[in-house]
């Protein structure tokens, strides 16, 4: 029986939907409501129980390494002025037992190649790959429930959820046919086809777990739409010699990759903060 301890977290994109916030930071660190979104997406791995994290870092994202190391000013500052719930939020970014590897992804090749990039480290497992602007919701971390479908089926799985038609051009569209309920067995997958194209309207949404066998078909793929070496087109070839799965997650997902749906991700974290949600659902009644 394997187990998934690593994730992969391709953060090198340029995040050119938010220029000019983007222009000198990560587009990982844009904050929903008091938390860069990519702690969210470390958060939700260490409560899967993965202790490996990998980032694949491009230029620009010093700020993501500093946010996941020591702040040795920060916290002797807050100490003294005795500001120690603060203090707690910057120690607990990364707890104890977790590793953040860092690997730099030269030149911005794709997905694909992003995720080819964590050979090294991840070697001969099965790992998760989690896109920090997939923010998900859900009473149980996304990928934690990812690990339990794989810890029955030990093999690849999709994290997917319907989207309207006109949207297939924005995703990996799966063609499946039901397994079990919330579980489908995957038979095809496209990268962003046509909404007259699209085998289904079932989208990938940046949740993956993936047997290692992945990096061979990533190594010996030709570029596919946008001339970028596509994680989707890999899966495709990874489906014609192993079982590949997809499963319906249980929670809301806010495409951050966006300008509205950041702000609606802002909006349902508001509500649900501890210390804001009451003066902050008082505001919104005046505003709408
Ligand atoms: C990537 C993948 C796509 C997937 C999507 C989920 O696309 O290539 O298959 O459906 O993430 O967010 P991107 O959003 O990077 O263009």
């Amino acid at each position: 029986m394997k187990k998934i301890t690593k994730a992969v977290f391709p953060v090198a994109g340029m995040g050119s939907r938010f220029l000019p916030a983007t222009k000198a930071t990560a587009k990982e660190m844009l904050p929903v409501v008091d938390k860069p979104l990519i702690q969210y997406a470390v958060e939700e791995a260490v409560a899967a129980g993965i202790t490996d994290m990998v980032f694949i870092t491009g230029r620009n994202k010093r700020a993501i390494e500093d946010h996941f190391d020591k702040a040795y000013e920060l916290e002797a500052t807050l100490e003294a002025s005795g500001k120690l719930k603060l203090l707690s939020y910057v120690q607990e970014v990364v707890p104890k037992n977790v590793n953040c590897i860092y690997i730099r992804q030269a030149e911005p090749l794709g997905l694909g190649h992003a995720v080819l990039c964590a050979k090294p480290v991840i070697q001969d497992e099965p790992f998760a790959v989690i896109l920090a602007d997939d923010l998900i919701d859900g009473e149980q971390a996304i990928i934690h429930q990812m690990v339990d479908v794989f810890a029955k089926h030990q093999c690849s799985i999709l994290g997917v959820q319907d989207v309207p038609r006109a949207h297939t051009k924005q995703y990996g569209i799966v063609s499946s046919t039901n397994l079990e309920k919330d579980i489908e067995r995957v038979n095809g997958i496209v990268e962003k086809p046509k909404p007259e194209d699209a085998p289904s309207t079932l989208a990938v949404v940046g949740r993956y777990i993936l047997t290692p066998r992945i990096f061979h078909h990533l190594e010996n793929i030709q570029p596919g739409a946008g001339g970028e070496i596509q994680l989707t087109d890999g899966i495709a070839a990874l489906m014609q010699e192993e079982q590949l799965l997809a499963y319906r997650f249980k929670g809301t997902r806010y495409d951050c990759g966006s300008k509205l749906g950041y702000l609606k991700a802002q909006v349902a974290f508001g509500l649900m903060h501890e210390e804001l949600h009451t003066d902050f659902a008082a505001y919104l009644k005046t505003v709408v």
